[in-house]
C-alpha cells in the first residue's frame, strides 16, 4: 500500500582533487594509498540527485540512473546496502517503537543533472548521494564524516562529496578502515570568488578504469612509492595552507604540479597509461600562456583520469580565464553549465 513507502531524497555534488587519490592498499575497503583532497563543485551545475525508497511491497532492492536499471550485485554497491542497513538495524534494536525498515527492499532513483560518461567524477556524486539518501531514509544519526567511510566504499573520491567546499581525505592507518574518511578543510564561504571551469575534451568513457589503472600503477610503477610516500604527504601539508590563507598563487601551481606528478605515475605504469591528450595538452599551455600574460598565477588546471581539464581561477580573473578559454577553444568544450557559460561553477556552498 503507498502508504507503506517511506522515502528521503537528497542532493550531492561533484568534486574535483587538486590533490589525487591514486593508489589502494585495500581493494575491498576502497583503502587508499595517500590521503588527498578535493574542491566541490556547485550543485547548480553538477549534481546526482538521488530518492531513497522502501516498502513492503517492494521484492528486490534497485538502482536507477537517469531512469536505466543500474546492476547493483557488485561488490561496491552492496557494501554500501549492508553497512546502512546494519546502522538502522542497531536503531532499531535501541527503540522498538521504530519500523522495522531495515528488513524491507530498498529503491533507489537518481538522476544526473550532467552527461553521465563525461568522465566528470559521476560516482563521487552518485555514491555520496545513494549514501546520504538511504541514511536519510533510515533516520541515522550518521556525521558526514560516519557516512564518508561508507561511501568510500562505493568510490574512493565519494567519501569526499559528503563535504561541501574543501574536504580532505585522510587515508588513515587502521586496517579496518575505521580511519580512513573525510573531514572539512574548509567550508566554500571561505573563499567565496574560487571559481573552476571545466573544459571537455572528450565526452567518451574512459578506456581504463580508475580502479584498473591504479592497481596497474600501484604494481609497476617505480615513481608511484616516492609520489605516495614523499610528494603527498609533503603537498597535503602545503595545499591546506594555501586554503586557510586563501593563497591562490599556492594553491593553483599545487594543483597543477599534483596532477602532472600523478599523470607522470600513469606513463611510469607497465603498460603505459594515458589520459591526457591533444586538446588536454593544448589547455596546459593555454593556462601557462594566461598566467605568463598576467605576470602571475592567475589559473591552474587539473586532470582525472581522462583527458578534460578544470581550470580554477578567481572571479576578479573571470575574462581572462575562461574568456580566454571559450575564445580560444570555443566548440572544444563540449558541455555548457546551466549559468550559459563555458562549464564554469562556484565551488559548491554546503
Ligand atoms: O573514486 P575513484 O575510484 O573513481 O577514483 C578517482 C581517482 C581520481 O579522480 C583520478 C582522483 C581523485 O582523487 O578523485
Amino acid at each position: 500500500a503507498a502508504d507503506q513507502v517511506h522515502r528521503a531524497s537528497t542532493f550531492a555534488p561533484v568534486n574535483i582533487a587538486v590533490i589525487k587519490y591514486w593508489g589502494k592498499r585495500d581493494t575491498k575497503l576502497n583503502l587508499p594509498t595517500n590521503s588527498s583532497l578535493s574542491v566541490t563543485l556547485s550543485q547548480d551545475d553538477l549534481r546526482t540527485h538521488t530518492t531513497a525508497s522502501c516498502s513492503p511491497d517492494f521484492t528486490q532492492d534497485s538502482l536507477t540512473l537517469n531512469g536505466k536499471d543500474q546492476d547493483i550485485s557488485g561488490a561496491r554497491t552492496q557494501a554500501c546496502f549492508r553497512e546502512l542497513r546494519q546502522l538502522r538495524k542497531d536503531v532499531e534494536a535501541g527503540d522498538s517503537s521504530l519500523p522495522k525498515l531495515a528488513d524491507l527492499k530498498l529503491k533507489v532513483v537518481s538522476e544526473n543533472n550532467f552527461p553521465t560518461a563525461a568522465g566528470l567524477a559521476s560516482s563521487a556524486a552518485g555514491f555520496a548521494a545513494l549514501v546520504r539518501a538511504i541514511a536519510n531514509l533510515y533516520q541515522l544519526p550518521a556525521t558526514p564524516t560516519d557516512l564518508s567511510k561508507i561511501a568510500r566504499q562505493g568510490s574512493g573520491s565519494a567519501c569526499r562529496s559528503l563535504f561541501g567546499g574543501y574536504a580532505g581525505w585522510q587515508k588513515g592507518e587502521e586496517e579496518d578502515g575505521s580511519d580512513s574518511l573525510a573531514y572539512e578543510v574548509a567550508p566554500a564561504s571561505h573563499w567565496p570568488d574560487m571559481r573552476a571551469c571545466i573544459l571537455v575534451a572528450s565526452a567518451d568513457k574512459k578506456d581504463i578504469s580508475s580502479t584498473t589503472g591504479m592497481q596497474a600503477t600501484v604494481a609497476t610503477s617505480a615513481l608511484f612509492q616516492e609520489r605516495a610516500n614523499i610528494v603527498v604527504p609533503k603537498r597535503m601539508k602545503a595545499m591546506e595552507k594555501a586554503i586557510q590563507n586563501r593563497d591562490f598563487e599556492a594553491f593553483a601551481t599545487l594543483s597543477m604540479k599534483d596532477s602532472n606528478n600523478f599523470h607522470a605515475t600513469c606513463l611510469d605504469t607497465d603498460p603505459p597509461i594515458f589520459y591526457m591528450n591533444d586538446t588536454s595538452r593544448a589547455a596546459v599551455r593555454l593556462c601557462e600562456a594566461i598566467n605568463d600574460a598576467a605576470g602571475k598565477i592567475v589559473c591552474g588546471y587539473t586532470f582525472d583520469a581522462g583527458p578534460n581539464a578544470v581550470v580554477y581561477y578567481l572571479a576578479e580573473d573571470e575574462e581572462r580565464v575562461a574568456g580566454t578559454f571559450k575564445a580560444i577553444l570555443g566548440d572544444k568544450t563540449g558541455w555548457e553549465g546551466k549559468k550559459g557559460q563555458a562549464v564554469k561553477s562556484d565551488v559548491q556552498v554546503p
